[in-house]
């Protein structure tokens, strides 16, 4: 079988092998791979800044959906020939979050899923939405159920509420489409008229250009009558976190999750506290948040926005495609 993998850190240094297929143990199951998401942590692995000790060589990619083609010992909650997506987490099952969980995620330290055949945990997969194909469903486990977090686990937000998303990516585009569907406006950032005008054509209620207007925050305190989101998605982290808080009302909810500008900065807690703001890390969700969510996605019709399929041959390529940041939505690759 053909599978990635990676010796030194840098996109240069994924290559494609010829391996034999692994067959799965106890508690496992061998997934066929027929589709992967690209996600920017699988970037930030690659070039060796998610985690510089990271043991090489490696496979990338945590987001992947196919079929079982094999189970191992004792596996009952699936069964061969299903139609199944990986989750993220594999260990965070269902309650509230553990710190060891971190240690379960897929693409590392877990299972990287660039490969014909991956062996799986058989808990670590959940049934492919009804309607979805393989690509469609491979976006779902991190930038689907990232933004769902923000919105519904952690956001509980209610129709007529204000949404604020930074950016055009994948967990930006899955909260405009949620956003949408549960009844909140949603105001959206990008750095391209040209991505803005599609996310109006998805629905967005009010578009900044945070290039042309670096003050994009008066533009939501302007169009939320001088009050602020209910909810921030705050997908770039430290750079703009001081500008997501002045654009949150006051007790508002700021679902920080992302590290576009990087992981460390100066933050102006002064505005946290006045603003009695509640700033809730996110860490991507459990499965049974994956399953409610997929539940919700099939009854309400939803289909992600896929930007570009790449083919598995071209998956370095896909990688460029990701760095490069033109991209709206997600980028997926066909196995
Ligand atoms: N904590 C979690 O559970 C979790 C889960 C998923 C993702 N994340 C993180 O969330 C972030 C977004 O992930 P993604 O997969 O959606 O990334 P992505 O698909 O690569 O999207 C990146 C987009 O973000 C926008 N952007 C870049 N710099 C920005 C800035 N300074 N201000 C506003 N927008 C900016 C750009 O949109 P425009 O081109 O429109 O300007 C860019 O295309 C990443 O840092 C990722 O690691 C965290």
């Amino acid at each position: 079988m053909r599978v990635y993998r990676f010796d030194a850190f840098g996109l240069e240094h994924l290559k494609m092998t010829e391996e034999e297929p692994p067959a799965p143990g106890p508690g496992q199951i061998a997934l066929d791979v027929r589709a992967l998401s690209l996600n920017y942590r699988d970037l930030l692995v690659l070039k060796g800044l998610y985690n510089p000790k990271l043991a090489l060589p490696a496979t990338p990619i945590s987001d992947g959906a196919g079929v079982v083609s094999a189970v191992g010992e004792g596996v009952t909650r699936v069964r061969v020939g299903d139609r199944v997506v990986s989750h993220f987490i594999a260990d965070w099952i269902d309650g509230p979050f553990r710190q060891a969980y971190v240690g379960t995620t897929l693409g590392t330290p877990g299972t990287g899923l660039a490969a014909e055949r991956v062996v799986l945990p058989a808990e670590a997969v959940v049934p492919i939405p009804p309607g979805y194909d393989f690509a469609q469903a491979a976006t779902l486990p991190i930038a689907a159920l990232t933004a769902w977090s923000a919105l519904v686990t952690v956001g509980q937000v209610q129709t007529g509420q204000r949404v604020l998303t930074l950016g055009t990516g994948g967990v930006s585009i899955f909260a405009l489409q949620l956003g949408k569907a549960l009844g909140t406006q949603v105001i959206l950032t990008s750095s391209s008229d040209d991505k803005l005008s599609r996310a109006r054509q998805l629905g967005a209620d009010c578009t900044v250009n945070y290039r042309t207007m670096p003050d994009w925050e008066q533009a939501v305190l302007e169009f939320t009558g001088g009050e602020g989101a209910d909810l921030t998605v705050e997908t770039a982290g430290p750079g703009t976190l001081d500008k997501s808080m002045k654009a949150t009302r006051a007790g508002g909810t700021i679902a920080l999750l992302g590290a576009l500008t990087g992981r460390q900065g100066t933050v102006t807690t002064g505005l946290i506290l006045m603003k009695r703001l509640h700033i809730a890390g996110i860490m991507v969700d459990s499965r049974t948040a994956f399953e409610a969510m997929n539940q919700f996605l099939a009854e309400r019709h939803l289909r992600p926005v896929i930007d570009q399929c790449f083919e598995f041959e071209h998956l370095p390529e896909a990688f460029r495609c990701l760095d490069a940041g033109h991209h709206f939505g997600k980028i997926v690759v066909s196995v």
